[in-house]
């Protein structure tokens, strides 16, 4: 039997995390114990999820809540410890880049535990961004890199990355996605915000460098409201957004505003949309799949396949370029999307795969890993 702790803190991981648990259950030979940090802990952060994707209830909550980075990290480290050492697990399993994910690394490789990393190798290269820093510290200590798109590979072979510790599994959260389609079809969003399909826009902020500064905050509102005055715009405001803007009074009338909405009724909304302005990462790719524009209000993006072959570009943080793009979006006639490899509905098997095959012939931990010529 392998055992394995599954770690999930905030919300882009809930949507990665229910796949691989749904991929445990069909195998006798694995057992998942999930672990949720408490990172995320407003309903409409968590619990939702957990409801509407059918989540198992968590085995504990950690209940670390929020704070500074250092704080978050140090507390989530400590009660991760303790966690680990009762439960002496084969395996722990991490999602994405939040301060969860690169925390259970750390102590999971402190105490000589396996980590399997799922959505390894991506890279913005910019280190203001704290995901960035997640990532690299997450990679450098994981024995299994699970890469979602080929750009992740390649970033990893070039740190020197052993090539048999990286598999190019395909996309976990493109797997909830094909799966909660239909259902989210049946939600009626679009009718409670009065919403015309294929007519409106939806707009997402959260980093840190897009909303922690008030005047880029305040930039990017009045950048939307021009919008607005050609198709509605429809805003769900993040926690951490929602408390900017209420501090610079910047509730904007001219956009629809609402509380984080769940994953079903999101997944309907932007499939339906004319098209998306986020700084998100997972929004980029779900846009791919749901062959719907999406404008990245940001200066680089760690998942380039979703310009290359999907439907994003980024338009940097000016607030002018922004709506030009956008207003040029509006005039565009419809590019079609192609899915990317692997983003088929199957990477979670694919994953609980190559783990089984693995656990009877273990990856090498690092000190007996030999360094590639010219990387020393
Ligand atoms: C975190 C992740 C980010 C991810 C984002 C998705 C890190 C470093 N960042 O950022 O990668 O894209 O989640 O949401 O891990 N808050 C609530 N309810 C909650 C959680 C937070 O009200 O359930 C509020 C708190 O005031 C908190 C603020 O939101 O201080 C920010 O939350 P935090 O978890 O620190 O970071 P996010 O911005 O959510």
């Amino acid at each position: 039997m392998i055992h394995i702790s599954v770690i999930a803190g905030a919300r882009p991981n809930f949507m990665k995390v229910a796949p691989i648990l749904e991929e445990v259950e069909r195998r006798p030979n694995v057992k998942a114990r999930l672990i949720h940090t408490g990172q995320h802990y407003s309903p409409e952060m968590s619990a939702t999820f957990f409801e509407e994707l059918a989540i198992p209830p968590a085995d504990i909550n950690l209940d670390v809540g929020s704070g500074s980075h250092t704080v978050q990290t140090a507390n989530l480290m400590l009660r991760l410890e303790t966690e680990f050492l009762q439960h002496r697990p084969d395996l722990v399993l991490v999602v994405g880049d939040v301060n969860s994910t690169m925390a259970a690394t750390l102590v999971a490789a402190k105490l000589g535990i396996s980590v399997a990393h799922v959505e390894a190798g991506l890279r913005s290269f910019d280190r203001r961004m704290p995901e960035e820093v997640n990532r690299l510290v997450t990679d450098a200590l994981s024995d299994y890199l699970f890469a979602s798109e080929p750009s992740a590979v390649r970033n990893l072979l070039a740190e020197g990355v052993p090539q048999e510790k990286v598999f190019l599994v395909g996309n976990v959260m493109i797997d909830t996605l094909l799966k909660f389609r239909a259902k989210a079809e049946q939600t009626s969003v679009l009718e409670r915000l009065g919403l015309k399909r294929g007519a409106y826009g939806v707009a997402t902020l959260h980093r840190p460098s897009n909303v922690d500064d008030i005047e880029r905050l305040a930039a990017l509102v009045r950048m939307l409201s021009a919008l607005a005055t050609r198709l509605p715009v429809v805003f769900p405001v993040h926690p951490r957004t929602r408390d900017r803007m209420q501090k610079a009074q910047l509730l904007s009338d001219s956009l629809i505003l609402s509380p984080p909405l769940g994953y079903l009724e999101f997944l309907r909304l932007t499939s339906e949309a004319r098209l998306v302005l986020t700084d998100s990462g997972g929004i980029q790719e779900e846009t791919t799949i749901l062959n719907v524009p999406c404008l990245t209000l940001r200066e680089n993006t760690e998942r380039p396949i979703t310009i290359e072959q999907g439907t994003n570009r980024l338009v940097g943080i000016d607030p002018a370029a922004a709506l030009q793009a956008a207003l040029e979006t509006l005039e565009a006639p419809p590019r079609v999307a192609q899915a990317p490899e692997f983003w088929d509905g199957r990477a979670s098997f694919r994953i609980m795969d190559i783990i089984e095959a693995h656990a009877a012939k273990p990856v090498p931990k690092s000190a007996e890993v030999s360094i590639p010529a010219g990387s020393r």
